[in-house]
């Protein structure tokens, strides 16, 4: 079985000390550091840019896990490679699957890993034919846009679906905590997204644990 990895979204994070934040979830055990990229127009919510990016990729050592949820995202890949990402998510609702082969094939020579992501009214099937380009996928178990939704349980039984086809990483976002941790676990997730829960914890490193041993 994959070791769990725990990807704190900085989404819920205080963007005034987005720095110090930053620090505080690494020394409480983070494993990558999952960024929330926004565009009004593919999600009804804005947030950052690569220009936040590359800020961040001087102040972590942790792999930035960076997620497109953006139009067209083939044209802003490269801001998002040169500003330091180590991981590149794009939804199957933007991106054709031929663009998505061809986007494997440029991140893989960049050693940077590309996942798919599929909202939740998105059908498996929808990302069947991409499964062989990709490296990891995305499960969205809220509705993309914001922080501090509620976990939809229909994303388990896909989990559980998607990991009798798929050997690579899958990983889950939206409303992630303690009361769905082991559940996810158990139907297959291998890195679990999760930013109110963390972020809006008295004790960052505790969240971190009961996330990775529910
Ligand atoms: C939702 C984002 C998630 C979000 C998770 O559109 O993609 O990454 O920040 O936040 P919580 O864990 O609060 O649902
Ligand atoms: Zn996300």
């Amino acid at each position: 079985m994959k070791k769990v990895k725990i990807a704190p979204s900085i989404l819920s994070a205080d963007f005034s000390c987005l720095g110090k934040e930053i620090k505080k979830v690494e020394a409480a055990g983070a494993d990558l550091l999952h960024i929330d990229v926004m565009d009004g127009h593919f999600v009804p919510n804005i947030t950052i840019g690569a220009a936040v990016v590359k800020s961040i990729r001087k102040v972590t050592a942790l792999a930035l896990d960076v997620h497109l949820m953006i139009k067209d995202p083939q044209k802003y890949v490269d801001n998002f490679v040169n500003a330091g990402s180590d991981m590149i998510t794009v939804h199957i609702e933007t991106i054709s699957s031929r663009n998505i082969q061809v986007l494997g094939k440029k991140l893989k020579k960049k050693n940077i890993k590309l996942g798919v992501s599929l909202n939740p009214s998105t059908p498996l099937k929808k990302i069947a034919g991409v499964l062989k380009y990709v490296d990891f996928v995305l499960v969205m178990s809220v509705n993309p846009g914001f922080g501090g939704q509620k976990f939809i349980p229909a994303a388990l039984p896909k989990i559980r679906q998607l990991k009798a086809i798929f050997r690579g990483e899958i990983s889950v976002d939206g409303g992630v905590n303690n009361t769905n941790a082991a559940k996810l676990i158990a139907a297959g997730a291998t890195i679990l997204a999760s930013g109110s829960y963390i972020f809006g914890a008295k004790d960052a490193k505790q969240a971190i644990n009961s996330l990775r041993k529910p």
